[in-house]
């Protein structure tokens, strides 16, 4: 089993590398970006410091996504989907794909300018605030319910 406690490793590792991205992005980046910015610059600048970032969190996610399902193969754990106290399991891939669709669909083809709209630069703005907030915050609650279910903490039993 040697070959699942090295994919777990390197799950936890890249969760901690993009998880860990997305809180600075979300409290320290943008609150930076916002006080030094007038509003109509804001989404330029934070667009240009943060692809850079992208980057990371596509091989991040792709890696955390590998070893994710490499895991479920390995140890056969498929049946947890249908169990209410594996939520977690759910709420992990719930998030990898929040973030997939986000990093390699929405971002690259530039669909944000159009959600979040370019004529009103202070509420596009807000709106790429609140979303990163409601990102860390799923991401947490996901990792918390990932360490306590996968060490016998059961919820929802
Ligand atoms: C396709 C997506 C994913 C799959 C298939 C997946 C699958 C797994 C599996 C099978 C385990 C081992 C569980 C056990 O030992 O009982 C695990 C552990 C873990 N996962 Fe994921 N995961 C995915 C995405 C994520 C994401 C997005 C996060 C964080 C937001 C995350 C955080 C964790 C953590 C922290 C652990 C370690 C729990 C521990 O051993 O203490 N995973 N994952």
């Amino acid at each position: 089993m040697d070959d699942v406690t090295i994919a777990l490793a390197l799950h936890v590792a890249f969760v901690v590398l993009w998880i860990g991205g997305v809180a600075f992005v979300t409290t320290v980046l943008l609150p930076a970006v916002r006080r030094l910015e007038a509003p109509h610059e804001r989404m330029q600048m934070f667009d240009r410091i943060e692809r850079r970032f992208a980057w990371q969190a596509r091989i991040s996610t792709a890696i955390v996504g590998l070893t994710g399902f490499y895991m479920l193969y390995r140890l056969d754990m498929w049946d947890r989907f249908r169990h209410a106290a594996y939520w977690w399991i759910d709420a992990m891939v719930a998030v990898w794909l929040v973030f997939t669709l986000m990093l390699f669909i929405v971002e690259p083809l530039h669909l944000h300018r159009r959600l979040f709209g370019q004529s009103e630069p202070e509420l596009a703005f807000r709106r790429v605030e609140w979303l990163h907030r409601m990102l860390l915050l799923i991401s947490l609650v996901t990792v918390l319910g990932a360490v306590m279910g996968s060490h016998g903490l059961l919820l929802f039993e």
